[in-house]
């Protein structure tokens, strides 16, 4: 079965059961700065899964293109894909789980449809916790359908939950499709998700959105329940022709083909640079593509563009690719989906320009870096037969050099050591970068807010404060207190942040009191580095862009290893993503005073605050 068949089929399958096909959405979601790309076919219809009348009705099926970069590490495997194509189908308050799951059995079963063989499927159903109860409705459904019930696994809300997509809205249990992907032609006896999670792969998700997830973290029940479902398109076509991987699908692998030709090299030899550089070009290829005029930039998702570009790049150069090939690769991927989504060829000309512009700026950065680092490696040489000791390390000095003068990724730099038996002192590296962030941010505010010695140190201090304020109001407002801008100058801070009324005198006092108590307790301040993924499990607050994979930095407030912020027994008053400079203790701080409470915009207060002697 081909991709264009499967969709095909899905659409008329549903349209046949009363759905109204509607046309994919952007890749980038209009009014909804909280995300970067669509990461599912319910995200554009969120609206209507609150209950605004959609205007198709109330039963909708569509393709949705998806980005998801969450998953990016994982790209290399047999499944994971930036981008992908979701199937779903929605009943926004109509039909509820027993029509969505027989429907979903139907489809995948009937011969005029997938005609998968009943006995490759096993399913699971949300097992129940204090939100919400065992999902025995689902349940039934699936043994009626004929569904065994070693089949049939109940997995905890990590599993068996979607939602909501921001922070708060629609969520519910769902019930997850798998196929066998194992060895031999059929599962075991007694094997299921639950007990052999490795050997089942997932195909169709049908969630049950009859929650509303609030900012206090509870749910309550929703007035209108709705079903949201999706199928991976890729992941479908794979099983369907037996292929135990995506990238032998007809949206993936004239792609590859693409890369073998231009490399000279077998995919078979070289699988994951190639699925590396398939996947990221097809992916950057469809966001620019997306009628947005989405160029690779060091912000959002044009930030997401350019890595997906250059990581490609790097792969390009280890199967020997050393002139310009992402276009050529684009191309294909515009060809091959093109039929689909129609403003690929409409964006060609845009797509590639912009991709070349990029491919020769990295091009020339990496030339003149590797340049640098035989001139390192020529060095490193001549120390060896003047003193007979030899260098076995690349200096945290030199690696940022390499870094900040000739804009050398870091990974380039450990890679090129690699290839020469070297080590690189990470360690130096990262405290090199640390300083110089400082130091140039330091130096902006010098610059911009004139030459008053201490204009600096009062920013820093200001800087430690808005942490301060931003976890207070949290406390004093409540959870849904949001940071939505910031500004300081050496006489004062503003905070912009979420809330819907003006604040009341007591609520004021009560912010002040809280920020006057963290500075009389005099907490230490230090930050450590981990991934975005990291910061979030600890329980940081801050601005979590989608930031791909990089490390951040966090500042605790307190004792770093204690809690996360808002525990009140613990002896962490803030924990935040935030690249400094910070003052060392929060002692030096002063006595902090609300000057001002206003309205910044719809939804949004502004504070500014003073620090004065003590
Ligand atoms: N929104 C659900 C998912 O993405 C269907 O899995």
């Amino acid at each position: 079965m081909t991709t264009k068949e499967l969709r095909q089929k899905y659409l008329e399958f549903f349209e046949k059961k009363g759905h109204s096909i509607i046309s994919s959405a952007s890749l980038i979601p209009e009014n909804d700065p909280t995300v970067l790309f669509t990461t599912a076919g319910m995200h554009p219809l969120v609206p209507y899964l609150m209950g605004e009348k959609h205007p198709e009705g109330k039963r909708v099926t569509s393709v949705q293109k998806c980005i998801r970069t969450g998953d990016i590490d994982e790209v290399g495997d047999n499944s994971h894909l930036t981008f992908f194509e979701m199937l779903g189908n929605w009943s926004l308050g109509d039909y509820f789980k027993k029509e969505a799951i027989e429907w979903s059995y139907e489809f995948l079963t009937s011969k005029d449809y997938l005609g998968i063989d009943p006995k490759k499927l096993a399913v699971t159903v949300f097992e129940g916790d204090e939100d919400a109860p065992l999902d025995t409705e689902a349940k039934q459904a699936w043994l009626d359908l004929g569904i065994s019930e070693d089949k049939i696994s109940a997995l905890p809300k990590k599993d068996n939950w979607w939602g909501p997509a921001g922070q708060t809205g629609p969520c519910g249990p769902d019930s997850e499709m798998f196929y066998w992907v194992g060895e031999g032609e059929f599962p075991p006896e007694g094997s299921n998700v639950a007990i052999d999670e490795d050997n089942w792969m997932e195909i169709w998700n049908d969630v049950f959105m009859q929650y509303n997830k609030n900012i206090d973290g509870s749910f309550t029940a929703s007035e209108q329940k709705n079903v949201d479902t999706g199928m991976g398109v890729e992941r479908v076509v794979a099983l369907l022709n037996g292929y135990k991987e995506v990238y032998k699908v007809d949206t993936l692998w004239p792609i590859v083909e693409v890369v073998e030709n231009l490399s000279g090299k077998k995919y078979e030899e070289e699988t994951l640079s190639m699925r590396v550089i398939v996947d990221h070009l097809r992916a950057a290829t469809m966001i620019m593509g997306d009628n947005l005029g989405l160029a690779p930039s060091n912000v959002d998702q044009g930030y997401v563009v350019r890595k997906l570009i250059r990581r490609s790049i790097r792969h390009g150069k280890k199967l020997g690719i050393d002139t310009n090939f992402c276009g050529e690769v684009a191309s294909k991927a515009i060809e091959v989906l093109g039929s689909e989504y129609t403003e690929l060829e409409k964006n060609k000309d845009f797509v590639l320009r912009e991709i070349k512009k990029e491919e020769e700026q990295f091009r020339k950065t990496l030339e003149s870096g590797i340049k640098e680092f035989e001139k390192l490696l020529k060095g490193f040489q001549m120390a060896f037969e003047k003193t007979n000791r030899k260098i076995t390390e690349i200096s945290g000095k030199q690696a940022f050099k390499l870094y900040d003068t000739y804009g050398f990724p870091y990974e380039m730099t450990e890679e090129l050591a690699h290839e020469h038996d070297l080590t690189v002192d990470k360690a130096g590296f990262d405290s090199a970068f640390e300083k110089h962030q400082e130091l140039s941010r330091k130096g902006a505010e010098q610059k911009f807010k004139g030459g008053m010695a201490d204009t600096g140190e009062m920013s820093v201090k200001y800087h430690t404060t808005t942490h301060l304020l931003h976890v207070a109001l949290k406390r004093v407002l409540g959870d849904h207190v949001a940071q939505k801008g910031s500004n300081i100058t050496a006489d004062r801070l503003r905070f912009d942040f979420t809330h819907g009324e003006k604040m009341t005198p007591e609520e004021r006092t009560e912010v002040e009191t809280l920020v006057n108590a963290a500075i009389a307790r005099d907490y230490p301040i230090s930050f450590t580095e981990m991934t975005v993924e990291e910061a979030k499990a600890q329980g940081a607050i801050g601005l979590f862009g989608d930031k791909y994979g990089e490390k951040v930095k966090v500042y605790t407030v307190g004792d770093p290893a204690g809690m996360a912020e808002g525990n009140p027994e613990s002896d962490t008053f803030s924990k935040e993503i935030c690249g400094g400079p910070h003052v060392e203790s929060t002692g030096v701080l002063g006595k902090f005073r609300i000057k001002k409470e206003e309205s910044s915009s719809a939804g949004i207060r502004r504070v500014k605050g003073v620090l004065e002697d003590l």
